[in-house]
Protein backbone atom coordinates (compact mmCIF):
# COMPACT_ATOMS: atom_id res chain seq x y z
CA UNK A 1 0.00 0.00 0.00
CA UNK A 2 1.25 3.45 -1.13
CA UNK A 3 0.76 5.82 2.03
CA UNK A 4 0.93 9.72 2.03
CA UNK A 5 1.34 12.49 4.52
CA UNK A 6 -1.92 13.88 4.94
CA UNK A 7 -3.23 17.07 7.51
CA UNK A 8 -7.32 16.63 7.16
CA UNK A 9 -9.34 17.08 10.69
CA UNK A 10 -11.77 14.35 9.21
CA UNK A 11 -9.07 11.61 9.13
CA UNK A 12 -10.11 10.82 13.03
CA UNK A 13 -13.60 10.69 12.11
CA UNK A 14 -13.81 8.12 9.32
CA UNK A 15 -10.79 6.13 11.39
CA UNK A 16 -13.22 6.16 14.32
CA UNK A 17 -16.76 4.83 12.31
CA UNK A 18 -14.87 3.01 9.91
CA UNK A 19 -15.82 -0.71 11.96
CA UNK A 20 -19.47 0.83 11.54
CA UNK A 21 -19.67 1.84 8.26
CA UNK A 22 -21.07 -1.05 6.53
CA UNK A 23 -23.39 -2.00 9.86
CA UNK A 24 -25.24 1.30 8.64
CA UNK A 25 -25.45 0.06 5.23
CA UNK A 26 -27.81 -2.88 3.62
CA UNK A 27 -24.67 -3.79 1.44
CA UNK A 28 -26.64 -6.26 -0.83
CA UNK A 29 -29.33 -3.52 -2.10
CA UNK A 30 -25.70 -0.99 -2.13
CA UNK A 31 -24.72 -3.28 -4.52
CA UNK A 32 -27.56 -3.41 -6.85
CA UNK A 33 -27.34 0.14 -6.98
CA UNK A 34 -23.75 0.10 -7.97
CA UNK A 35 -24.22 -2.15 -10.44
CA UNK A 36 -27.38 -0.46 -12.32
CA UNK A 37 -25.05 2.43 -11.97
CA UNK A 38 -22.14 1.31 -13.34
CA UNK A 39 -24.13 -0.44 -16.35
CA UNK A 40 -25.45 3.62 -17.28
CA UNK A 41 -21.60 4.79 -17.34
CA UNK A 42 -20.66 1.84 -19.72
CA UNK A 43 -17.66 1.26 -18.00
CA UNK A 44 -15.36 -1.01 -20.64
CA UNK A 45 -13.76 -4.49 -18.86
CA UNK A 46 -10.06 -3.63 -19.26
CA UNK A 47 -10.28 0.04 -17.56
CA UNK A 48 -8.49 1.75 -15.08
CA UNK A 49 -10.72 3.27 -12.72
CA UNK A 50 -9.48 5.55 -9.44
CA UNK A 51 -12.09 4.61 -6.83
CA UNK A 52 -11.66 8.20 -4.60
CA UNK A 53 -12.46 8.35 -1.24
CA UNK A 54 -13.26 3.95 -1.62
CA UNK A 55 -14.09 3.52 2.12
CA UNK A 56 -14.47 -0.20 3.19
CA UNK A 57 -14.32 -0.98 -0.64
CA UNK A 58 -18.08 -1.33 -1.52
CA UNK A 59 -17.85 0.14 -4.72
CA UNK A 60 -14.35 -1.29 -5.80
CA UNK A 61 -16.03 -4.64 -5.36
CA UNK A 62 -19.37 -3.80 -7.52
CA UNK A 63 -16.88 -2.47 -10.19
CA UNK A 64 -14.60 -5.61 -9.75
CA UNK A 65 -17.57 -7.39 -11.35
CA UNK A 66 -17.30 -4.88 -14.22
CA UNK A 67 -13.86 -5.70 -15.03
CA UNK A 68 -11.96 -7.65 -16.86
CA UNK A 69 -8.62 -9.82 -16.00
CA UNK A 70 -7.09 -6.44 -17.70
CA UNK A 71 -8.65 -4.13 -15.79
CA UNK A 72 -7.52 -1.91 -13.06
CA UNK A 73 -8.38 0.10 -9.85
CA UNK A 74 -6.52 1.93 -7.44
CA UNK A 75 -8.59 2.81 -3.98
CA UNK A 76 -7.69 6.13 -2.17
CA UNK A 77 -8.94 7.13 0.76
CA UNK A 78 -7.36 9.57 4.07
CA UNK A 79 -8.82 7.09 6.41
CA UNK A 80 -6.03 3.98 7.50
CA UNK A 81 -9.09 2.03 9.31
CA UNK A 82 -11.43 2.93 6.43
CA UNK A 83 -8.74 0.81 4.28
CA UNK A 84 -7.74 -1.52 6.46
CA UNK A 85 -11.47 -3.08 6.10
CA UNK A 86 -11.47 -2.59 2.52
CA UNK A 87 -7.95 -4.55 1.74
CA UNK A 88 -9.26 -7.44 4.29
CA UNK A 89 -12.82 -7.44 2.42
CA UNK A 90 -11.42 -7.30 -1.17
CA UNK A 91 -8.61 -9.68 -1.85
CA UNK A 92 -7.82 -8.97 -5.56
CA UNK A 93 -5.11 -8.14 -6.95
CA UNK A 94 -6.53 -5.92 -9.75
CA UNK A 95 -6.65 -3.20 -6.54
CA UNK A 96 -4.09 -0.90 -5.30
CA UNK A 97 -4.49 1.04 -2.02
CA UNK A 98 -3.08 4.17 -1.62
CA UNK A 99 -3.34 5.80 1.83
CA UNK A 100 -4.16 9.20 0.50
CA UNK A 101 -5.63 12.30 -0.12
CA UNK A 102 -7.55 13.36 -4.11
CA UNK A 103 -6.09 16.39 -3.72
CA UNK A 104 -2.67 14.76 -3.58
CA UNK A 105 -2.32 11.76 -5.72
CA UNK A 106 0.95 9.73 -6.41
CA UNK A 107 -0.47 8.83 -9.62
CA UNK A 108 1.38 9.26 -13.02
CA UNK A 109 0.03 12.19 -15.56
CA UNK A 110 -2.77 10.66 -18.52
CA UNK A 111 -3.34 7.12 -17.06
CA UNK A 112 -6.58 6.66 -15.46
CA UNK A 113 -9.62 6.20 -18.00
CA UNK A 114 -12.35 6.87 -14.93
CA UNK A 115 -12.61 8.73 -11.88
CA UNK A 116 -15.20 7.79 -9.65
CA UNK A 117 -16.20 9.98 -6.06
CA UNK A 118 -18.49 8.19 -4.67
CA UNK A 119 -20.25 9.90 -1.55
CA UNK A 120 -16.64 11.53 -1.28
CA UNK A 121 -16.94 15.46 -2.34
CA UNK A 122 -18.66 17.62 -0.06
CA UNK A 123 -15.48 15.90 2.18
CA UNK A 124 -12.87 17.95 0.27
CA UNK A 125 -11.18 20.86 1.55
CA UNK A 126 -10.26 22.39 -1.57
CA UNK A 127 -12.47 21.38 -4.60
CA UNK A 128 -10.27 23.30 -7.12
CA UNK A 129 -7.47 21.37 -5.99
CA UNK A 130 -9.01 17.97 -5.75
CA UNK A 131 -10.65 19.07 -9.98
CA UNK A 132 -7.16 20.00 -11.02
CA UNK A 133 -5.63 16.63 -9.71
CA UNK A 134 -8.33 14.71 -10.87
CA UNK A 135 -7.98 15.63 -14.22
CA UNK A 136 -4.23 15.38 -14.14
CA UNK A 137 -4.45 12.08 -14.12
CA UNK A 138 -6.94 10.97 -16.01
CA UNK A 139 -6.40 10.30 -19.88
CA UNK A 140 -7.91 12.99 -22.47
CA UNK A 141 -11.76 12.07 -23.13
CA UNK A 142 -11.33 9.77 -19.29
CA UNK A 143 -14.39 10.48 -17.60
CA UNK A 144 -15.03 11.85 -13.86
CA UNK A 145 -18.08 10.97 -12.48
CA UNK A 146 -19.46 12.24 -8.95
CA UNK A 147 -22.00 9.85 -7.07
CA UNK A 148 -24.47 10.57 -4.63
CA UNK A 149 -27.06 7.39 -4.23
CA UNK A 150 -29.49 9.75 -1.88
CA UNK A 151 -30.69 13.75 -2.52
CA UNK A 152 -28.65 16.82 -1.74
CA UNK A 153 -30.38 17.70 0.81
CA UNK A 154 -30.31 14.31 2.69
CA UNK A 155 -26.66 14.35 2.29
CA UNK A 156 -26.20 18.07 3.50
CA UNK A 157 -28.60 16.84 6.64
CA UNK A 158 -26.89 13.90 7.80
CA UNK A 159 -23.79 16.30 7.80
CA UNK A 160 -25.47 18.78 9.56
CA UNK A 161 -25.98 15.75 12.05
CA UNK A 162 -22.86 14.04 12.50
CA UNK A 163 -19.69 14.95 13.64
CA UNK A 164 -18.38 18.82 13.97
CA UNK A 165 -15.21 17.86 11.38
CA UNK A 166 -17.79 17.00 8.64
CA UNK A 167 -20.82 19.85 10.02
CA UNK A 168 -19.54 22.06 7.00
CA UNK A 169 -19.30 19.23 3.95
CA UNK A 170 -21.88 20.80 2.30
CA UNK A 171 -23.07 19.45 -1.17
CA UNK A 172 -23.87 22.25 -3.25
CA UNK A 173 -25.93 22.57 -6.47
CA UNK A 174 -24.59 20.20 -9.31
CA UNK A 175 -24.91 23.36 -11.27
CA UNK A 176 -22.76 24.99 -8.98
CA UNK A 177 -20.20 21.78 -9.16
CA UNK A 178 -20.52 21.56 -13.15
CA UNK A 179 -19.25 25.48 -12.75
CA UNK A 180 -16.32 24.24 -10.67
CA UNK A 181 -15.61 21.34 -12.95
CA UNK A 182 -15.45 23.30 -16.23
CA UNK A 183 -13.65 26.12 -14.78
CA UNK A 184 -10.77 23.08 -14.28
CA UNK A 185 -10.95 21.82 -17.23
CA UNK A 186 -13.58 19.61 -18.10
CA UNK A 187 -16.65 19.38 -19.88
CA UNK A 188 -19.57 18.59 -17.99
CA UNK A 189 -21.73 15.75 -19.66
CA UNK A 190 -24.66 15.12 -17.54
CA UNK A 191 -26.40 16.19 -14.17
CA UNK A 192 -29.16 14.39 -12.28
CA UNK A 193 -29.77 16.43 -8.76
CA UNK A 194 -32.90 14.92 -7.56
CA UNK A 195 -34.86 13.01 -4.89
CA UNK A 196 -32.90 9.83 -5.32
CA UNK A 197 -29.32 10.50 -6.51
CA UNK A 198 -27.16 13.35 -7.21
CA UNK A 199 -24.80 13.01 -10.59
CA UNK A 200 -22.35 14.66 -12.50
CA UNK A 201 -20.65 13.32 -15.50
CA UNK A 202 -17.44 15.22 -16.96
CA UNK A 203 -14.77 14.47 -19.39
CA UNK A 204 -11.34 15.59 -19.65
C1 LIG B 1 -18.91 8.99 3.42
S1 LIG B 1 -17.52 7.93 3.26
C2 LIG B 1 -17.88 7.05 1.75
C3 LIG B 1 -17.08 5.78 1.60
C4 LIG B 1 -17.38 4.98 0.32
N1 LIG B 1 -17.15 5.74 -0.88
C5 LIG B 1 -18.81 4.47 0.36
O1 LIG B 1 -19.68 5.16 -0.16
O2 LIG B 1 -19.05 3.40 0.96
C6 LIG B 1 -16.29 9.08 2.72
C7 LIG B 1 -14.92 8.46 2.59
O3 LIG B 1 -14.07 9.40 1.93
C8 LIG B 1 -12.84 9.48 2.62
N2 LIG B 1 -12.28 10.82 2.37
C9 LIG B 1 -12.65 11.99 2.93
N3 LIG B 1 -11.91 12.99 2.45
C10 LIG B 1 -11.05 12.46 1.56
C11 LIG B 1 -10.01 12.99 0.74
N4 LIG B 1 -9.68 14.28 0.76
N5 LIG B 1 -9.34 12.15 -0.07
C12 LIG B 1 -9.64 10.81 -0.08
N6 LIG B 1 -10.59 10.25 0.70
C13 LIG B 1 -11.29 11.06 1.49
C14 LIG B 1 -13.19 9.20 4.07
O4 LIG B 1 -12.11 8.76 4.82
C15 LIG B 1 -14.29 8.14 3.92
O5 LIG B 1 -13.76 6.84 3.89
Amino acid sequence: MKVETISDPRIEFFDSIADKWDTWHDLQDLNGKLVVLLEEFGINKDESILDVGCGTGNLTISLLQKLGPAGRIIAIDISKEMLERARKKVDDNRVTWHLSSADQLSIEDNTMDRVICFSVWPHFQNHEAVARELRRVLRPMGHLHIVHLISRSKVNHIHEEAHPSVHHDHLVSACETAGLLKKNGFSVISMTDDEQRYIITACK
